[in-house]
C-alpha cells in the first residue's frame, strides 16, 4: 500500500517525494482496510499482486501502454473499482483493451486479484493508491475511457469537498483522456447527481451525451452492474448513469 498514511477512517496528509522535491499528496478520505484478510487472500497480496501492481517511478511519469504486453488497442481506467466486478467483466469482454483499476480499499483489491487470477486475465493492472496520483502521472491524451461508478457521495454539506468528482479531478482527466474519449459516471445519490452534472456541464472539455431520459435511467448494455448498484436497487434507490465525451482538442496553430 505504498507509504499510505491511513488508519481506519482518519485521513492524514503525507509528503511524497516526486519529480522535483517533496510534493503534498491530496487528502484521501475513507477506509483502507476492512475485515482481516484470510490466509488465501494474504497469499494473493504477497505473491500475485506484484505481478499486476502499478507504481509511479522516480521520474513521476507512467507509460500506460508499457504496462501491458504489445497490441493493446486502448487503455481504460476504472477509478474506485470496489470489488472489481465491473472491471473484471470489461477485461474479459475486451481482451484487446488494457484496463487499469485504481482502488485504495485492500479488501476490494484482493477480490479483484482473485478474479484476475481465476479468469487468467492478462489485461488488468492495479494502482493501489489515490487515483489522483495516477492521473497526475499519466501522459496527455493516453486514456480512452474512464469509469467512476458510485463514488462515495459524502452527503453532509461540510463533506462535499471530499467528493472525487470535482473540477480538479475533471481537469486532470481532461488532460489524460484522448480526444473523443468517454467518461462514465454512476450514482444513486440525488444530490451527488446534481453535483456531477454541474461539474460536467460547466467543464469546457466535456460534453454530456444524454439526449433523452432513457439515456441516464437505463444502464447501457456494455456497462456491467456493480455491487453498489445492486445495493442501491435492493434499498429501492434508482441508479443514474452518465456518459460524457471529452471534446476534441483544438489543432495546434
Ligand atoms: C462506494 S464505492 C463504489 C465501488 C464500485 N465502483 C461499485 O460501484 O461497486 C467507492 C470506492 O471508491 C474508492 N475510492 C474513493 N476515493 C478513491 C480515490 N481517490 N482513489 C481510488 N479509489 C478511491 C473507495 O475505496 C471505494 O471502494
Amino acid at each position: 500500500m505504498g507509504e499510505a498514511g491511513f488508519d481506519g477512517r482518519i485521513a492524514t496528509r503525507v509528503l511524497t517525494a516526486a519529480n522535483s522535491g517533496a510534493r503534498e499528496r491530496p487528502l484521501l478520505y475513507g477506509r483502507r482496510r476492512g475485515r482481516a484478510l484470510r490466509p488465501g487472500q494474504l497469499k494473493l497480496i504477497r505473491e500475485f499482486l506484484p505481478r499486476v501492481a502499478v507504481s509511479i517511478p522516480a521520474s513521476g511519469r507512467i507509460d500506460p501502454r508499457g504496462l501491458f504486453g504489445a497490441g493493446r488497442a486502448s487503455i481504460w481506467l476504472d477509478i474506485g473499482f470496489g470489488g472489481g466486478e465491473h472491471l473484471a467483466i470489461q477485461a474479459q469482454t475486451h481482451p484487446q483493451i488494457g484496463l487499469i483499476g485504481c482502488e485504495v480499499f485492500e479488501n476490494g483489491i484482493v477480490k479483484l486479484l482473485a478474479h484476475i487470477e481465476h479468469c487468467r486475465l492478462e489485461n488488468v493492472r492495479i494502482f493501489m493508491d489515490d487515483a489522483r496520483l495516477l492521473i497526475a502521472a499519466l501522459p496527455r491524451a493516453s486514456i480512452d475511457r474512464v469509469f467512476i461508478l458510485f463514488p462515495d457521495p459524502w452527503p453532509k454539506r461540510r463533506h462535499n469537498k471530499r467528493r472525487l468528482v470535482s473540477r480538479d479531478t475533471l481537469d486532470g482527466l481532461a488532460e489524460i483522456m484522448a480526444d473523443g474519449a468517454e467518461l462514465r459516471l454512476a450514482t444513486d445519490d440525488r444530490d451527488y447527481l446534481c453535483w456531477m452534472l454541474e461539474q460536467i456541464i460547466n467543464h469546457p472539455d466535456f460534453e454530456w451525451l444524454a439526449r433523452r431520459p432513457r439515456d441516464w435511467r437505463e444502464r447501457p448494455q456494455d456497462w456491467p452492474s456493480t455491487r453498489y448498484e445492486e445495493k442501491a436497487r435492493a434499498a429501492g434507490r434508482a441508479a443514474i448513469f452518465l456518459r460524457a465525451r471529452r471534446w476534441s482538442r483544438a489543432p495546434l496553430a
